[in-house]
Formats: C-alpha cells, structure tokens, sequence
C-alpha cells in the first residue's frame, strides 16, 4: 500500500485521476489539496468535492484549499478547454425532479490551509509519502519554502508537467502546469527531492477517443461510467474543433499509473530546467535527453514511453 497526497486544480483529466487513485486498492489517498490552475482555487475545490460525489464514500480523504496564485506570475486558466465550472459544465446537470446530478459530496474542507496540510502529512509520514502533482506546482514550492528539509523527506513527488521532445498545449513551448508557475517548478525541482516528470512527450502517447469511451460505458449504467461520459463532453468537443480528432489526452491520469502500474512506463534521468523568465519561452521544461548529453547530475527521472493501450485498459478496469 502506498500512502498519497493529491495536488489537484479539476480539472475534468484530474476527475478521471482521482477516480482512479481512489478506486486503486494499492493507493491509500492521505489528503487531496486543490490549487489554483485549470479554474480558480475555489471552484476547484467545489470540483473536488462533485468528484468524490460520484463515489459512494463513507470516509473520504483530508480536504484542504491552497493557493489561489502563482508564486510571481498572474493566475491563466482553461475553461476554454475544461468547460465554465471546470468540470465540463456537470453542475449544471440536473435530475429529473430538478435536483443536482453530480451534487458536491458531503463532507468538510480542512480550516487548514493546503500548503499547511502538505507538511502536516509530510511529518506525519515523511518517506512513507509521495506526492503525486496534477496542476501548478505552487502549493509544492511553498511547503518547500516553509520547510525545505522536512520536505526533502518525502519519498517523491510524481508531477504531470512539461514538454521536452514535444510542442507545448499553452505556448509553442511550455505546457500548461509548468506556464502558470514556472518559478514554483524551478524551485521544486532543485529542492533536492526525487522527482518523477510525466510531461507531454508521454501523456500524448495516451489518447482517450470518444469511440472508446463509448465502448466502454454506454452499456453500463453505473455512476462512474455516465460522470465519464458528462464530464468529457466539453473537452473532447474542444479537441474536435481544435486539435483535430474526437476526444482527448487524460495527462493526470498518468501519474496515478506510474503508481499503480509502473511497469507500464519507461523512463530517463535528466536535468530539468525551467525557464521563468523568457519573452517566448517562458514555462518550457528544458533538458537534454540525447543518451551521449546525459547530465551527471539529473534532478528527474522523464517518463519518455508508454505501453498507452495496456494503461487505457487498466484505467477502464479500475474505473469498473
Ligand atoms: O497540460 C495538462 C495539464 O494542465 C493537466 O494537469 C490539466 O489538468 C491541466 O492542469
Ligand atoms: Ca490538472
């Protein structure tokens, strides 16, 4: 059993992350903080809590709110992918007699701040601990800043972020996470913390189709299965009209996998740095991953391969 702590900014990829931590027995979810990113903190929280709805939860994992900006950068975020509310759009969503479909889950928010709530599971279970990072890495880099050396005593941190061997989803150059908050990812990474990087050079390799996703839900009629179906529609309309195929790239769902099945991903060592300050480039992860330029001193192991299909059928076999 591995003991996790999920930093999230849902997100509709984070919701279909989190459903699949919460519903892998390997994983034991001490907490779940929310950042800001894909929409303000605050409605990722409300996010949060309409996800661990779909689940009939009788305990639910620690709840704490976190930042609500960058470390220096202002906020950017994507409900031109992710739908008005985050979540493609499910809270509006009603049953027949008018009442919610997807009603936020019953249960509280931590008075603790996310940042906070970060070290407290940091004392509480130090190398026991991986944190597994599904937005900007914000809340990371200031329980960092809090408290270096109790951080430096999680196992690792699992991040979905950056792009090396492939075109940023934000500018030409950076991926999202990494552009909202290329100062707090330059500052995780040098913190002298294991760090696994799951960037877009593996979660492109990953495509959820809108055939697929039919093919495994419409002959069912559980919870789960019509959530995926309501929560994906806005994105995957998203990347008919933009990015040219029906459906779309479940990036957060990697990390959980690398968790869970991580004979399912091939990685390299590398030197991760993060351009803070670029006209052009600012967010875009930079390393060298030619074999002969490999750096002495790598601060991250780059998930570069994915067995895509062996991991979409375990994704759907969890979920089920
Ligand atoms: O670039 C993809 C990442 O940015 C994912 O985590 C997605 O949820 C957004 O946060
Ligand atoms: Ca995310």
């Amino acid at each position: 059993m591995q003991r996790i702590l999920i930093d999230t900014d849902p997100g509709v990829d984070d919701a279909l992350a989190i459903l699949l931590a919460m519903l892998s027995p390997e994983l034991h979810i001490e907490a779940i903080t929310t950042v800001c990113g894909n929409v303000p903190v605050t409605q990722g929280t409300e996010n949060l809590l309409r996800i661990l709805g779909v689940l009939n939860l009788e305990d639910f994992p620690l709840i704490a709110q976190g930042e609500a900006q960058p470390l220096v950068k202002p906020l950017v975020t994507a409900a031109h992918v992710h739908g008005d509310d985050g979540l493609g759009n499910v809270s509006q969503l009603r049953n027949a007699d008018g009442s919610p479909l997807y009603p936020p889950a019953n249960t509280s928010i931590s008075s603790t701040s996310g940042v906070d709530i970060i070290l407290e599971m940091v004392t509480r279970y130090a190398d026991e601990l991986t944190l597994v990072a599904l937005g900007p890495l914000t809340n990371i880099a200031k329980a960092i800043r809090k408290d270096p050396a109790k951080m430096q005593g999680l196992q690792k941190i699992v991040v979905m972020g950056g792009a090396f061997e492939e075109y940023g989803n934000v500018t030409t150059t950076a991926e999202f996470n990494i552009f909202v908050d290329p100062h707090a990812a330059q500052e995780v990474f040098h913190a002298n913390i294991p760090i696994d990087i799951a960037p877009l050079d593996a979660t492109h390799q990953v495509v959820l189709t809108g055939e697929r996703l039919h093919a495994e839900t419409d002959r069912r009629s559980d919870r789960v299965s019509q959530f995926l179906k309501d929560a994906t529609q806005s994105c995957m309309e998203f990347y008919r009209q933009h990015v040219g195929f029906w459906g779309f790239h479940i990036h957060d769902a990697l990390p959980i996998g690398m968790l869970t099945r991580p004979d399912y991903f091939e990685s390299v060592a590398a030197d991760v740095q993060v351009e803070t300050e670029g006209t052009l480039t600012s967010g875009m992860t930079v390393t060298d991953l030619r074999p002969e330029r490999r750096h002495p001193n790598p601060n991250a192991q780059v998930c570069i391969k994915v067995a895509a299909e062996a991991f979409l059928d375990h994704f759907f076999a969890r979920l089920q």
